[in-house]
């Protein structure tokens, strides 16, 4: 049997991706009744980044499915001795029933992937963060009743894995999808593409608009994320100047629809990317998304577990 990995957001398809929301809704209505994981199976969760949403939220949804969180730091593996990404597949796969991994390049997860007999899952990397967009579909089937043919406007850093995640799995749930971000930061054009092409399917639509003002108006969802992600804070580029015209304030908010939902993957960098104002304000749903992480994830857990048995 093929072993089944979320490495990106399009490796679930519409109907897939669909059926891990509905999962993930009746998850967070009966929030203990789902026992997917009992044995306890163990899943490895891998950290080589900071975290705390991540962190907790895979741990406690692995233990409320009766499973065994194992928790490890890349600090405390070889993986900075020399054990390859594949190796440490093979031998975790030997263990645990599912590996969820944060790292910095997809192409050292998709090398553990390579190795793993068992589900890697994708917990953020360089290129894409896909867990957090399950959560942020979820959020957005809660507020704005569905996904489909809604849109969904991405304002910052449009180069880095949450602009690339909103392409893909925005797609993917048949929103129009547009990304605004200073030209210097745009979205590898290969992603886009494959959003494009994806959106041809589903009845979404993928739009790339420089000027955020025009990006917003009349969108259902704003969201950003911070200028600076982990592993650039020393890269040479400036991470202010050329983003601040993409700033999420009140003004650009009010250029969005009137029921518009603000989203934010968070941490904030408050007062850069989003201001305190809209960040607490009535319209922002960025509490509610991080919740979400834990039901969206339990789900896919189950959803992958479950392809394998
Ligand atoms: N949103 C998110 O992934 O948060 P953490 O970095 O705290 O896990
Ligand atoms: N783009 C951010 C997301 C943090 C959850 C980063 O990679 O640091």
């Amino acid at each position: 049997m093929t072993v089944r990995h979320f490495l990106r957001d399009d490796d679930l398809n519409p109907a897939e991706q669909s059926a891990v929301l509905d999962l993930a809704a009746a998850m967070k209505a009966d929030r203990f009744k789902y026992r997917t994981l009992e044995g306890p199976r163990s899943v490895a969760v891998l950290f080589d980044k900071q975290s705390l949403r991540t962190r907790v939220s895979f741990a406690a949804g692995i233990a409320e499915l009766g499973g065994n969180p194992i928790v490890i730091d890349g600090g405390g593996t070889h993986s900075g001795r020399g054990e390859t990404p594949q190796d440490a597949g093979r031998v975790l796969s030997r263990y645990v029933s599912a590996i969820v991994v944060r790292t910095f390049a997809d192409s050292h997860l998709a090398e553990i992937a390579s190795g793993a007999t068992v589900p890697v899952v994708n917990a953020l990397t360089d290129g894409f963060h896909p867990c957090q967009l399950l959560a942020d579909l979820l959020t957005v089937r809660e507020r704005c009743g569905g996904t489909q043919g809604r849109v969904l406007t991405y304002v910052g850093d449009a180069s880095n894995n949450m602009a690339h995640s909103y392409l893909l799995a925005g797609a993917t749930a048949g929103m129009h999808v547009r990304i605004s971000g200073p030209e210097a930061h745009a979205p590898d054009p290969a992603i886009l593409e494959r959003a494009t092409e994806i959106a041809a399917t589903t009845g979404g639509s993928v739009r790339t608009i420089s000027d955020p003002n025009v990006a917003v108006r009349g969108t259902d969802v704003i969201a950003t994320d911070t200028w600076t992600s982990m592993g650039q804070e020393s890269d040479g580029y400036d991470r202010i100047t050329p983003f601040l015209p993409y700033r999420i304030d009140a003004e650009l908010v009010a250029q969005a629809a009137p029921h518009a939902v603000v989203l934010h993957c968070l941490p904030a960098h408050r007062g850069h990317e989003i201001t305190d104002d809209v960040l607490d304000g009535t319209q922002s749903a960025v509490l509610d998304q991080a919740e979400n992480r834990l039901h969206a994830q339990k789900a896919l857990l189950a959803f992958l577990v479950g392809e394998q048995q």
